[in-house]
């Protein structure tokens, strides 16, 4: 009897383990499937991925094309202004706000006077210092004064 018994527990050891065989056989299949799906998206994703930075790639062009236009007080005769003259007097386009003179965007004088304030020291009140410019540097600023701040002369 209890041989027997032995056999059949031997017997049924052996049929379990021919279908955990079976199941393993169909785990590795479900396995290398998803491994397949699974790389099917990560190519996919790195396909989006190049498609993305293509798309960022172009944005910087754009922008440094729109600032190449930014200068709007370009020329000697703004950065002579910002420099000498800028600590004292408020003008918009050189970006000056200094309240020691006049607000020249206020004052609007025409190149003249502005030539005639640099070589005087102002209207000659003695607050502004004279002959803070001179030549062709004093032409640049007054030209640059008039002009931007709306005499236009
Ligand atoms: C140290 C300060 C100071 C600096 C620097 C200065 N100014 Fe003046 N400016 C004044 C003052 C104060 C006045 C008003 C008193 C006067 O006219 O004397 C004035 C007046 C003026 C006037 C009006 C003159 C008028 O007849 O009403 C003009 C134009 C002017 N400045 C242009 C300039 C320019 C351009 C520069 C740069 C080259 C400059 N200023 C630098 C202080 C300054």
């Amino acid at each position: 009897m209890e041989e027997e018994q032995e056999k059949r527990d031997k017997s049924e050891a052996g049929t379990g383990g021919g279908s955990d065989r079976t199941l393993q056989a169909w785990l590795a299949g479900i396995a290398i499937g998803c491994l397949v799906l699974a790389a099917m998206i990560v190519a996919y994703e790195i396909g989006k991925n190049n498609a993305d930075t293509q798309v960022t790639a172009d944005v910087p062009a754009a922008t440094s094309g729109g600032s190449a236009e930014e200068p709007v007080a370009a020329g000697p005769g703004a950065s002579a202004f910002t420099a000498s003259c800028g600590s004292c007097h408020t003008l918009e386009a050189a970006g000056t706000t200094a309240t020691v003179g006049p607000n020249l965007d206020d004052l609007q004088p025409d190149s003249a006077l502005v030539l005639s304030a640099i070589e005087n020291g102002g209207a000659g009140s003695g607050a502004m210092p004279p002959a803070l410019l001179s030549g062709e540097e004093a032409q640049q600023v007054a030209d640059f004064v008039a002009e931007s701040s709306g005499s236009g002369k």
